[in-house]
């Protein structure tokens, strides 16, 4: 199997969720941020927007809007992560991003049809500059579930993103606390045709 530093750094990033309380530097948050807006997008749109949030007062505030939005949330399918989040909000010490230092929410134009798309490569391409640099990351999908919350949307737009954007996901990121298990690969997913 041929290795080499790229795939290494695929194969060995991991989704955290424990972080260390200090902050990320300046220039690591910027380098991971432009390695988000080098990823392809459908037919160049580039219209992504990606909020990185620093300040601890206004991530706890995102995460009480999460706990208080989803008391009065009915999940749209059997995903059994959005059967469990009810449940889970309700927990006092809830946390939806894993009390990382920084929280990066992926927004996109609406009624654009490749948004989650473009956003979710980007986010990946952000995962793994993270990890290149030492960082742990961890996608966090409850801000999309929660998109349409208004009082969360009324929030995130005096954080500076639209209000008619669609929120597609977002990332926790900062140093790991505590390493994740590897979580086994399950096989007979690819298949090769000649
Ligand atoms: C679309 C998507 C949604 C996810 N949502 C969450 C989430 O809300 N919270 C979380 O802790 N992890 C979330 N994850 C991370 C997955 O649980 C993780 O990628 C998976 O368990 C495999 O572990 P690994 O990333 O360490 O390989 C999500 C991943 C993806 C791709």
């Amino acid at each position: 199997m041929i290795r080499n530093e790229v795939i290494d750094c695929i194969r060995t990033r991991r989704s955290t969720r424990q972080f260390q309380e200090r902050q990320i530097q300046e220039e690591y948050l910027e380098a991971i941020l432009e390695a988000a807006i080098w990823a392809p997008s459908g037919g160049n749109n580039q219209s992504w927007l990606f909020t990185a949030i620093q300040n601890k007062d206004i991530l706890a505030k995102i995460n009480e809007l999460l706990r208080e939005g989803f008391q009065h949330w009915t999940p749209d399918s059997n995903y059994p992560g959005k059967l469990g989040v009810k449940a889970y909000a309700q927990k006092e010490d809830s946390h939806f991003f894993h009390h990382a230092p920084t929280l990066i929410i992926a927004s996109n134009k609406p009624d654009y049809e490749n948004a989650m798309a473009d956003c979710a490569l980007a986010l990946e391409n952000l995962f793994l500059a993270a990890h290149s640099l030492g960082l742990g990351s961890c996608y966090v999908n409850q801000l999309h579930w929660l998109r349409n919350d208004t009082e969360l949307r009324d929030y995130l737009f005096e954080l500076g993103i639209p209000k008619e954007y669609t929120i597609c996901s977002s990332a926790a990121v900062g140093y790991i606390a505590k390493e994740s298990n590897v979580p086994v690969r399950k096989t007979g997913t690819t298949q090769i045709v000649k």
